[in-house]
């Protein structure tokens, strides 16, 4: 299946000299949930404003579902839902009006059932007949979220969309977002929130500076970069490593009362082996406990690895 984005060596340099994108290259499948990170000023507001036509390219190219971003705008345009990360809204307009009229802006006919469907899905519906100046800020993103979706793109791009959402609504836009790409909807997003791109993205990229770093699944990225740890609470204290445990990557806590083994995630086969060791040492423990990295870890070992 060809990719339903296709971005082939794209640079960007402001007018103001800043050269906020280096060369990217990247193809987004068609259904998947791509989660882009990066510190402020990586380049992913950029990026995305590219693809979606608002901002000029210096080099390079964009195929949007089979359309050039430069030469077949419109048809690239439709098939993408924005929602933006700075708030634009028109103050006075109903929450009804605004998202209706954005389908308009695509050409398409009106469908209040999908208005409506759209509004509810995002708990916006009791809002429908509010002025926008009149919510709260989260309420205000959920609105950029449902104009997004009102001419039901097959493209969906969420820069930074819970910023300012409380955790319950977060989980709503969570499930939203999951119910989109069920029924076939391409998902970008962009998030500080790591944890939510561990749980939610199929596939992450890095970017860095104006260049992607690393583009991975999420799964084989965990199994790849993440450590796990196994904190052993010995039954008697050691003052230090026995000469017998000193190939296994090992380390006594202060106190001497825990042993700390680190592992990568996909090499297990060291633990049996500890075991033994310990076993034949005399070593006995009457507790323990593992833990494994996060996303979040392995993200800031990225980052700063390329400092
Ligand atoms: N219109 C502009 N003119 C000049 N420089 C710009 C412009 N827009 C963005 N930049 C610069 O380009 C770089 C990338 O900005 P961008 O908004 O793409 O970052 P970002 O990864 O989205 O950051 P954040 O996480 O803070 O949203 C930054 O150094 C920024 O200052
Ligand atoms: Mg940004």
């Amino acid at each position: 299946m060809p990719p339903i984005i296709s971005i082939a060596s794209l640079s960007k340099v402001y007018a103001s000299g800043h050269n906020a994108l280096k060369n990217i290259s990247l193809d987004i499948d068609k259904g998947e949930i791509f989660a882009l990170l990066g510190p402020n000023g990586a380049g992913k507001t950029t990026l995305i404003s590219i693809v979606c036509g608002i901002v000029t390219a210096s080099a390079g190219s964009v195929r949007v579902d089979g359309h050039c971003i430069q030469k077949d705008y419109k048809a690239a345009r439709k098939a993408i839902g924005l929602v933006p990360q700075e708030l634009t809204t028109d103050a006075f307009e109903t929450v009804w009006a605004t998202t209706g009229f954005s389908r308009g802006l695509f050409g398409l006919p009106p469908d209040p059932a999908h208005i409506e469907r759209v509004l509810r899905d995002l708990s916006l519906w009791d809002k429908r007949d509010s002025r926008i100046m009149t919510l709260s800020g989260g309420m205000k993103r959920r609105v950029l979220i449902a104009k997004a979706l009102a001419h039901e793109p097959r493209i969906l791009f969420l820069d930074e969309p819970t910023a300012g959402v409380d955790v319950a609504l977060r989980q709503d836009m969570w499930r939203l977002v999951r119910k989109l790409r069920d029924g076939g909807v391409t998902i970008i997003l962009t998030t500080h929130y790591i944890d939510e791109a561990e749980e939610m993205a199929d596939r992450v990229g890095v970017i860095r500076n104006g260049e992607i770093i690393l583009v991975e699944d999420k799964a084989e990225l965990m199994r790849k970069l993440g450590r796990k740890q196994l904190t052993l609470q010995l039954d008697a204290p050691l003052a230090a490593l026995p000469p017998a445990l000193a190939g296994h990557s090992l380390a006594l806590a202060p106190g001497g009362r825990e042993l700390v083994y680190t592992y990568d995630t996909k090499g297990e086969a060291g633990l049996t082996g500890l075991l033994a060791d310990l076993g034949a040492a005399g070593i006995g423990f009457h507790d323990l406990h593992t833990s494994q990295s996060s996303l979040e870890d392995i993200f800031v070992d990225l980052v700063k690895e390329r400092a």
